[in-house]
C-alpha cells in the first residue's frame, strides 16, 4: 500500500476494544480472559483468520487496573497450541509474569494473582512462549492495560475511554491476495516489516472525538516496525512514557516508537481535524472533532513526581551486547536457553546496565522493573525520555545506559526475561533470563 495522504479522509471507523471491568470477589478484582481462534474484517471486506481474547475478533479487551488493587487474572487457552499471558510493563512476581516458563497448554487455565504496586500507566498483555510470540501477536493476540491511580494532578486529563482517551495499537500486517494474514519470521537486521498499517485492527481508520484536548494511548504492538509519528497540525504533548506520567508535559514534534513501546500524548482538535501521521505510512489515524461532545481540559503543568535513581544508589553495573549469534540473534554472545540463568541480581540492588549493539536494530525490554534512561550516547536523555521505561530503542549508533531498582520481588525459582522486542529477534534467540535472589 502507498503512504496515505494526510489531506484525505480515513475510510474505516476505528475499532475500540471493549473495556473489561473486573468482577469483585472478596475485595479481589477478578478478570477472565480466554484466547481462541477468531475472524476479523480489517476493513478489506474479507473475514481474515485471527487470534483474539474474549471473542474480540482481533486483539483483546482493554483491562483497567487500579493502583493498589489486588488482582486475580484467569487465562484460558482455546488455541490448539500453547501460549502464555505476559503483563508487559507490570511489576509482578516472577510466577505471575507470564513469561516462557508459564505455559498454558491447550484447554488449560492459568491464574496470576498479584497486587498493582505501580502508578498510573499504559501497559499491555501478549503471549510470550519461546518461538511463537511473533506469530501469535501478529495474528491478533495482544491487549492494552490501563492502570489508574488517584494522582490529583491527573484528575482533569482526558480519561473517558474511547471518547477522549483513545487506545491506539499500532501493528503493521501483511495480507495475501485473498485477504488472509500472511506471517513470516525474518532473520534480517530490522526483522519482518509488513506493508500495511492496522490501528486496533483497522486499516485506514478515523475516529470521532471532542473538539479539544484528546489523549492518545499509543502502543507499538508490531512485529518489528519502528514508527516515527507526527501530527498534522504540528503539536503533540507527551504526558506519559512506558511506566507512567512524566514529571511535566513535554511538547514534541516527532515521537519515535520501537516495538513494545508505549507513549501517551495529548493532541488538540479544537481548531479542526488532526491527523496522526507516520514517516513511512503517511496517515495513521484521522481524529474528527465533534463540537457537541464535551471537551476535557488541557493537562496541568505538573503531572507526577518521579523518584530519580541517583548514581549513589548504584550497587553494580552490567553490559549487554546485542548481536547476531549463529544463524539467529543473541545477547552477550548467547541465544536464549530456558535452562540457563544469564544474570543473577541481589534483591534490593540498584544497577546500571549498558546496552550496546554490534549489529541490527533492537529494542531492549526488561521484565518486572521500570527503569530510567541514564544516558543515550553519553548524553542525558531529553525530558520526554526521562521518565519510567521498560523498553528502549538501541542501535549501532545509539548506546543506552539504564538504571533500575530490583526491589519488588525476589524469586529463587522462576526467572524474568530481558530481550529484544522485535518479535522476530526474540523468537530467534535474542533473549536472556535474570533472577532476583535474596542475599
Ligand atoms: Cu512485551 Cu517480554 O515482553
Ligand atoms: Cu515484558
Ligand atoms: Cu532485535
Amino acid at each position: 500500500m502507498n503512504a496515505l495522504d494526510a489531506a484525505t479522509a480515513g475510510t474505516n471507523e476505528l475499532m475500540i476494544p471493549d473495556l473489561l471491568e473486573p468482577t469483585m470477589v472478596d475485595g479481589v478484582a477478578r478478570y477472565d480472559l480466554s484466547i481462541a481462534p477468531s475472524s476479523h474484517d480489517f476493513g478489506t471486506g474479507v473475514d481474515a483468520e485471527t487470534i483474539s481474547y474474549n471473542d474480540q475478533s482481533i486483539l483483546g479487551p482493554t483491562l483497567r487496573w487500579t493502583s493498589g488493587a489486588a488482582l486475580e487474572l484467569h487465562v484460558t487457552n482455546g488455541l490448539e497450541d500453547g501460549t502464555t499471558a505476559h503483563w508487559h510493563g507490570a511489576d509482578v512476581p516472577a510466577e505471575d509474569d507470564g513469561g516462557p516458563h508459564s505455559l498454558i497448554g491447550p484447554g488449560e487455565t492459568w491464574t496470576a494473582d498479584f497486587d498493582v504496586i505501580q502508578p498510573a500507566a499504559t501497559l499491555w498483555y501478549h503471549p510470550h512462549l519461546m518461538g511463537t510470540s511473533a506469530e501469535q501477536v501478529f495474528a491478533g493476540a495482544a491487549g492494552m492495560i490501563i492502570v489508574d491511580d488517584d494522582n490529583p494532578n491527573a484528575a482533569t486529563i482526558p480519561q473517558t475511554y474511547g471518547v477522549d482517551d483513545i487506545p491506539v495499537i499500532l501493528q503493521d500486517r501483511e495480507f495475501t491476495a485473498d485477504g488472509q494474514l500472511s506471517f513470516e519470521i525474518d532473520n534480517d537486521d530490522d526483522g519482518d516489516l509488513n506493508p500495511d498499517l492496522t490501528v486496533n485492527g483497522t486499516l485506514d481508520p478515523y475516529t470521532t472525538v471532542p473538539a479539544g484536548p484528546v489523549r492518545l494511548r499509543l502502543l507499538n504492538g508490531s512485529q518489528a516496525r519502528i514508527y516515527e509519528l507526527q501530527v498534522s497540525n504540528g503539536s503533540m504533548v507527551k504526558i506519559a512514557s512506558d511506566g507512567g506520567y512524566l514529571p511535566a508535559p513535554a511538547s514534541i514534534d516527532t515521537l519515535v516508537m520501537g516495538p513494545g513501546d508505549r507513549a501517551e500524548i495529548i493532541v488538540d482538535t479544537s481548531a479542526g481535524e488532526v491527523m496522526l501521521v507516520d514517516a513511512n505510512f503517511g496517515r495513521v489515524l484521522e481524529l474528527r472533532p465533534d463540537p457537541n461532545l464535551p471537551a476535557a481540559e488541557h493537562p496541568p503543568s505538573t503531572l507526577a513526581a518521579i523518584d530519580m535513581i541517583s548514581p549513589d544508589e548504584v550497587d553494580g553495573e552490567r553490559t549487554f551486547v546485542m548481536d547476531e549469534v549463529g544463524d539467529g540473534w543473541g545477547i552477550n554472545g548467547q541465544r536464549m536457553d530456558m535452562a540457563r540463568i544469564d544474570q543473577t541480581i541481589a534483591f534490593n540492588d540498584t544497577e546500571y546496565w549498558t546496552v550496546t549493539v554490534e549489529d541490527g536494530i533492537h529494542t531492549f525490554h526488561v521484565h518486572q522493573t521500570q527503569f530510567q534512561i541514564v544516558s543515550i550516547n553519553g548524553e542525558p536523555p531529553p525530558p520526554e525520555d526521562a521518565g519510567w521505561e521498560d523498553t528502549v530503542l538501541v542501535t549501532e549508533d545509539r548506546e543506552v545506559v539504564i538504571a533500575a531498582r530490583f526491589n519488588s520481588y525476589p524469586n529463587p525459582n522462576i526467572p524474568y526475561m530481558f530481550h529484544c522486542h522485535l518479535l522476530d529477534h526474540e523468537d530467534l534467540g535474542m533473549m536472556g533470563q535474570f533472577q532476583v535472589i535474596e542475599g
